[in-house]
């Protein structure tokens, strides 16, 4: 099925003009001042956008849907988290491998395609976690790679769990400098996390207001600090992934101007949302549990800041739904117990356009550049990230004019929660195709589930 779309002020992350689109199949073939719909295939479907702006498909380079985490699973499955990634306006996941420490790679590979593939209805690809060094891991590793997995995944945070120590590390960061593989990384100190939790919880301070006091902003800049120091010894290039705080910024902003190949990534909660959040009452304060922590509220202009000036490459969700009721009240009697993570897959594109674009702190480029260019471009994924001839039908028809309020009643996200309960959003989604297919119109899912296609990656 072909498209046109006619009168669209086309927004990428440099460019911001007015002209027609036309996708005869799943990428475009045209993009011209005006093109005559007599001059497109038979039966094209022809969308008007006056008034509205063009972006390319959004890109979320951090999200979780299969994770089995803290003792349950998070609560999205493909066929709900793709669905609510393209209603708001993302058509491309890249979700975390996150095997367990006994466990092989390739199996966990094998396990987390099978979720997305033939399920998900957004594009996708993965970052393969490292939770293990020895030969047959690193055997394993080469062929994922192989696979078209380019990039891998480690937490320096998670102690006996998820978590690696300096040999793997180092291990990880020596095998990705000779593939050429960017390694994305959870920076936290894990020993001043684990000592500071004992302390607090013997100390009776046991709510979710006490997760921050736990892994403050110096135990995160130290964990990036860490990661560069490794970075930098084996030539790896990096990316810091769900930075919360001026501090670790700054970390890899040295490191950077030092010569280290690094970016950095800030969630959107760690942009709109602060730590008075988990001090909610009725043990509400739950549902804003993740890591690193929400952060004081002087962070927020701070972080807005480094994304202003580019120093921030990319904004991300961190994705990781857990109900309220059955799953974070898992951490009634200690926060150490809560599940990690606030879901915002859906909800991205329009917060960040809504406290972003229209409250003048990121201009129209810098929000297409963070939310979809850079993306594609540090994990070199082909077609995806902007607007060009040749490049997938992948589109966002967004109307500024558009005004809502978000709540979990609607949301198409699986928990039984938002975090973002009543507000309000300046903007949304109209259209929105994959690679030419139509997949969601004015908030409301009308593709077909399990077209969805593993991106190949340069
Ligand atoms: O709180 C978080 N971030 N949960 C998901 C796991 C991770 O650390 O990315
Ligand atoms: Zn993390
Ligand atoms: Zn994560």
């Amino acid at each position: 099925m072909a498209i046109l779309l006619r009168n669209a002020r086309v927004i990428t992350a440099t460019d911001d003009y007015h002209a027609d689109v036309y996708a005869a199949g799943e990428t475009i073939t045209r993009i011209e001042q005006s093109i005559d719909p007599k001059s497109c295939a038979p039966g094209t479907e022809v969308i008007d956008a006056a008034g509205k702006y063009l972006f390319p498909g959004f890109i979320d380079p951090h999200v979780h849907v299969y994770l089995p985490f803290m003792g349950t699973y998070a609560k999205d499955t493909w066929e709900t988290a793709s669905r609510a990634a393209i209603v708001g306006g993302t058509t491309t996941l890249v979700e975390m491998i996150c095997p367990g420490k006994t466990d092989e790679p390739k199996a966990a590979f094998e396990t987390w395609l099978s979720k997305a593939k033939g399920v998900s209805a957004c594009d996708f690809t993965f970052h393969m976690g490292v939770t293990r060094w020895d030969d047959l891991a690193e055997k394993q590793f080469r062929e994922i790679v192989k696979r078209g997995i380019r990039s891998f995944k480690v937490f320096l945070a998670y102690k006996g769990a998820l978590g690696v120590d300096d040999r793997e590390l180092y291990h990880a960061l020596k095998l990705a400098k000779e593939l050429g593989v960017v390694v994305t990384a959870h920076c936290e100190n894990e020993t001043l996390v684990d000592e500071r939790q004992k302390e607090l919880l013997a100390a009776g301070k046991t709510g979710p207001e006490f997760h921050e006091p736990s892994r403050p902003p110096r135990v995160e800049a130290e964990g990036v600090h860490h990661l560069m120091t490794f970075a930098e010894l084996t030539g790896a290039e990096v990316y810091v992934v769900h930075t919360s705080c001026d501090e670790a910024v700054r970390e890899a902003q040295c490191a950077i101007a030092r010569g280290v190949k690094a970016h950095v990534e800030v969630v959107l909660p760690h942009l709109i949302l602060d730590h008075s959040y988990t001090q909610k009452d009725g043990f509400n304060g739950a549902k804003y549990v993740m890591s690193p922590p929400l952060r004081d509220k002087s962070q927020l202009p701070r972080m807005w800041g480094h994304l202003r000036s580019r120093t921030v490459s990319t904004v991300a969700t961190d994705h990781a739904p857990f109900d309220f009721e059955t799953q974070k009240t898992m951490g009634k009697d200690a926060f150490t117990k809560i599940p990690n993570g606030i879901p915002s897959v859906e909800n991205r594109v329009d917060l960040l356009y809504t406290h972003g674009v229209c409250e003048g702190r990121i201009d129209l480029n810098t929000f297409v550049d963070a939310a979809s260019t850079k993306a594609a471009r540090i994990f070199g994924m082909k077609g995806k990230g902007t607007i060009a001839v040749g490049t997938d039908a992948d589109l966002v028809v967004y109307d500024p004019n558009y005004r809502g309020k978000l709540s979990a009643k609607t949301h198409q996200m699986a928990t039984d929660y938002s975090a973002f309960e009543g507000w309000e959003v300046k903007g949304r989604a109209s259209v929105v195709t994959v690679r030419g297919a139509v997949m969601a119109r004015d908030g409301k899912f009308v593709g077909k589930m399990g077209t969805g296609k593993l991106v190949e990656r340069a």
